[in-house]
């Protein structure tokens, strides 16, 4: 059986809420592997209270339609009244940095939040993660330890994250172009190397 490990194997991706068991399992399987295997910040389990009440998020990889394997996940829980919290975001090793999985796991984490009347959402963030998150217009308030890693207290710009309805639905973020049909584009599927913008441009027309 082919295991299809690379963003370029999968047709689309689903931002969801999750809702089926083998999901949130998936995603507790997913943030062992980052937090406590390959970041080494806890033991054997990062699981704690806040899993009891927080909202689990993913990111499923889809595959001609099909579900294949959660490939990210976040979670968001209540604080206190308004006030909301996102944490334990990951995203699967060779699926970082291509995809915009991680963006868009944020995106739906505040949104949803937004939709049930957040007026503040914080993140505890690691250091080396503050410019992915100031680029995707979030405000850094005081730099903090946690289990004695570097992080960042930082707030989304609610302004910025319009609000979904519609979490469990989610949102759809389209494979990269590799998996375009031949048909669509013949020749520029051939080039040996595309420009940005005629992939930008293909990948326009894919949709
Ligand atoms: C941090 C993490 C979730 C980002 O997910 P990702 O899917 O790689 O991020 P995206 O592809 O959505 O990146 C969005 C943009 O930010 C950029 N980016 C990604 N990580 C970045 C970083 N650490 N610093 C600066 N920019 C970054 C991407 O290049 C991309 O830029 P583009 O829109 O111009 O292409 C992922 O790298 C990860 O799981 N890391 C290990 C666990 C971890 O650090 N968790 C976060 C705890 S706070």
């Amino acid at each position: 059986m082919t295991v299809l490990q690379f963003p370029e194997h999968h047709s689309d991706f689903t931002i969801k809420w999750a809702s089926l068991e083998w999901e949130i399992r998936a995603a507790q399987a997913l943030r062992r592997d980052v937090f406590c295997h390959e970041q080494g910040l806890f033991d054997s389990s990062d699981q704690d209270d806040i899993d009891t009440h927080a909202q689990c998020i993913v990111a499923i990889a889809n595959h001609g339609g099909w579900p294949d394997q959660v490939v990210g996940t976040v979670r968001i829980h209540q604080y206190s009244a308004g006030v909301w919290w996102g944490s334990r975001l990951a995203v699967k090793e060779g699926f970082r940095h291509r995809s915009g999985i991680g963006a868009a796991l944020i995106r739906l984490a505040v949104g949803s939040a937004n939709g049930l009347g957040c007026t503040q959402f914080f993140a505890q963030v690691q250091q080396q993660n503050e410019t992915l998150f100031q680029r995707l217009h979030w405000h850094s308030r005081y730099p903090l330890q946690v289990r004695n890693h570097p992080h960042v207290m930082m707030e989304a710009d609610l302004a910025r994250y319009p609000a979904c309805h519609t979490p469990y639905h989610g949102y759809a973020l389209k494979g990269p172009l590799a998996i375009a049909p031949e048909e669509i584009a013949p020749c520029l599927l051939h080039l040996p190397q595309a420009t940005t913008s005629q992939r930008n441009a293909l990948h326009h027309v894919a949709q």
